[in-house]
């Protein structure tokens, strides 16, 4: 091995990562290096609780952390598998420690904690906003500063990023979020859980000027949605016909109009060329097609992770701990979850 090759394999380093923030249960691992390009995920594992939750109409902590003890052990053992390591030769174990539920957080900070001791290793507690936010950037050796948009099932905010640690809050939701307007408004609509997905799906046929829908807050740096979810209620009983398709076309288009405009005020306003969004509604495709074109117009670089890195999922949090780890952080295992754990 050349002198370069041989510094560089000095400061690889394996991360084991659990998310359990909600009813989700993921385990990854993932290798890299400082300043090394192309970090490369060796396992990244999943087990979706939605079937067990939908009876209920929404998600029932006791259920989800019942859920997250007995899906854990599975997917450790089947990541470390997949990733042919063993634990002892992991190098750092993390946990979303907040925000999300505190009896599902508990289990995956739990297990974390728990191999740090037995292997005398770090702990890393991970922000799981932290670990969207920086999705985008997944796999890269470092961050860019740039206007960070997280649209999700329970957030929608917007950042100011200097660099791994250095987040600056712009504006946040006063009311629903993005995510869950979509969910909401997709169970008015009679369809399952996640409901985003579906709304996009039938939207795509669908005109989107045919219903006029409120755009709230269009002037302040806030968000809110509960405005336009209300909307839909009050509209839905007076339409007959087709009108499905539209109206889940018309409902995207408000919710993509506002996310777009305060983006791209946000980046001229703070004099930011890079852009990303990430979260689980960034799965969007016409809000990703209209932000990047709304980019290019202004002369910005657009960053957005992929569909599978967008929704939860523990590789963000392995790559967030990663850059942690390179950085200089630690976490104590004595250092509790929070439920409300705050990113900026
Ligand atoms: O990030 P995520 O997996 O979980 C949270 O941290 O909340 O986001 C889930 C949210 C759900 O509200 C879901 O409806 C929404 O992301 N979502 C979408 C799409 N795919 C997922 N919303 C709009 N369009 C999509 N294609
Ligand atoms: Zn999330």
């Amino acid at each position: 091995m050349g002198r370069a090759g041989a510094r560089l394999s000095i400061q690889m380093k394996t991360i084991l990562a659990l998310e359990t923030s909600c009813d989700e249960t993921a385990v990854a691992i993932l290798r890299g290096g400082n300043g090394h390009p192309g970090s490369e995920l060796l396992a990244s594992e999943i087990a979706s609780q939605i079937a067990e939750h939908e009876k209920y109409g929404g998600i029932v902590p006791e259920i989800a952390s019942r859920n997250h003890l007995v899906h854990a052990p599975r997917l450790l053992e089947s990541a470390t598998r997949n990733a042919k390591i063993d634990m002892e030769n992991v190098d750092a174990f993390a946990a979303t420690s907040g925000p999300g539920l505190a009896s599902s957080l508990m289990i995956g900070a739990s297990i974390a904690k728990g191999l740090a001791t037995g292997f005398r290793k770090p702990y890393l507690a991970i922000n799981h906003l932290e670990g969207h936010l920086l999705s985008p950037f997944f796999g890269d050796g470092e961050v860019n500063p740039n206007i960070s948009l997280i649209v999700s099932g329970g957030h929608t905010m917007l950042l100011r990023v200097d660099g791994l640690a250095d987040y600056q809050l712009i504006g946040r939701t006063v009311d629903d979020a993005a995510g869950e307007a979509f969910d909401k408004v997709a169970k008015m609509l009679g369809f399952g859980y996640p409901g985003g997905p579906e709304i996009e799906k039938r939207a795509h046929n669908g005109d989107p000027t045919r219903f006029n829908l409120p755009r709230s807050m269009l002037d302040s740096e806030s968000f809110s949605f509960s405005g336009l979810k209300t909307a839909v209620r009050y509209l839905l009983p007076k339409l007959k016909g087709d009108y499905v398709e539209d109206l889940c076309a018309s409902f995207q288009q408000a919710i993509v109009d506002v996310l777009v405009r305060k983006t791209i005020a946000a980046a001229q306003k703070e004099n930011v060329a890079v852009v990303t969004v990430s979260g689980g509604v960034s799965c969007n495709g016409e809000l990703r097609r209209q932000l990047r074109d709304a980019c290019a117009r202004q002369g910005c670089k657009f960053k957005s992770a992929e569909a599978w890195l967008c929704t939860d999922n523990a590789a963000m949090i392995a790559f967030a701990a990663l850059l942690r780890l390179q950085a200089g952080f630690e976490s104590k295992v004595t250092d509790e979850i929070d439920p409300n754990l705050a990113l900026a």
